[in-house]
């Protein structure tokens, strides 16, 4: 079968499309012909070698993607942590789920990552109906969400479910162009943040208040500024470090505000089905009334997945870059 390897670790160029064997299922697994995959920001860093987990290269790139059971004709779309990237894959059925009805496989590979994280970062802010750790403040205000990377996978996801919970949505990204579009998509307020500096940008548009929560995947300074961001009471969903730094916290700000930062991690809490499909099943109304949706901005052949994390790495993507299989 034609697979996308890691041929070494490394950036985008040591990715490439080589002939392999053909997976061996063990008990209890079933084979999916994977028509497309979902690029993720993990598989960049997985291809650098920097990723808890991965394996040592060569190995099949790839971590969500959609498909068929050869054994059932179920259309399907999974999660795993690699080897995805190729024309079949081994899966045990617990990470798989049916692809919603009259979604194409591109479209179901551009939604489990982006949108399990997305709706469990709501969740763990305490602001979707079945969050374990409500928000108890019971003031009419409306709650308000800044989201980094708003134009990214999982901000195009996040600010589709804002809207759908009727939060007020701000979102930073490098691109004029790209907060237009994301926009277009229901996003409240939009801040460039090479022409502004989006701390101080949250405290204007919110009449010095703050936000709820903040959606933080950069590390860095920025998890201090996120916090700087919030109101009283405040949540930080800490998800990812784009920027490669050991993540820095305000402490006076926590205490003064008595604000709080929440850890996420997809790639453990996928263990949890119960959650999971909880959380799953809270999107399914919103899918099936057309209302929440990928938001696929390249569709590429596996053959250029190279120039698909290039994308990413480089800031250009805008919303999900899915790779065709086959
Ligand atoms: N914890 C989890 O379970 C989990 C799950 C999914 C994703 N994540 C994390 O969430 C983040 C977004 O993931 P994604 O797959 O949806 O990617 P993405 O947002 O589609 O693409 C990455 C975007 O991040 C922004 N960015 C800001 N600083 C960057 C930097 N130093 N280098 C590269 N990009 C930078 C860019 O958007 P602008 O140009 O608009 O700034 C870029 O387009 C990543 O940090 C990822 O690791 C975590």
């Amino acid at each position: 079968m034609k697979a996308v390897v890691v041929t070494r670790s490394g950036g985008p160029e040591v990715l490439e499309v080589r002939d392999m064997p053909d997976p061996q299922p063990k008990a209890g697994e079933v084979i999916v012909r994977v028509e497309a995959v979902g690029i993720n920001f993990a598989d960049t860093l997985s291809t650098r070698g920097t990723y808890s987990g991965t394996p040592p290269p060569p190995f099949i790139s790839g971590r969500e993607f959609a498909g068929v059971v050869e054994s059932t004709g179920d259309r399907v779309m999974g999660y795993t942590q690699y080897g995805a990237a190729a024309e079949k894959i081994a899966m045990k059925p617990k990470f798989l789920w049916p692809q919603p009805k009259g979604w194409s496989s591109e479209q179901s590979a551009a939604f489990p990552v982006n949108f399990l994280t997305a709706y469990l970062a709501y969740w763990k802010a305490g602001l979707t109906p079945d969050a374990f750790e409500p928000v108890l403040r019971h003031d009419l205000q409306r709650r308000r969400v800044l989201i980094h990377a708003a134009a990214g996978g999982v901000g195009t996801a996040a600010v589709q479910i804002g809207q759908l919970l009727s939060i007020e949505t701000y979102g930073t990204s490098s691109s004029q162009e790209k907060l237009d579009r994301v926009k277009k998509l229901g996003l409240d307020h939009g801040i460039n943040y090479r022409e502004t500096d989006y701390e101080q940008r949250v405290q204007e548009l919110t009449n010095g208040e703050g936000v709820d929560a903040v959606f933080e995947m950069l590390g860095g300074e920025h998890t201090a500024k996120s916090l700087r961001c919030c109101r009283p009471f405040g949540r930080v969903i800490i998800y990812g470090t784009a920027t490669g730094q050991r993540h820095q916290f305000d402490t006076g700000a926590m205490m003064a505000k008595s604000l709080s930062a929440h850890g996420l991690w997809l790639s453990i809490l996928a263990k949890d089905h119960d959650l999971i499909g909880r959380s799953l099943q809270a999107m399914q109304p919103w899918i099936e009334q057309g209302k929440l949706h990928p938001e696929i901005g390249h569709i590429l052949p596996m053959e250029q997945a190279g120039e698909a994390h290039r994308l990413m790495l480089q800031r250009a993507n805008y919303g999900k870059i899915v790779l065709k299989i086959g």
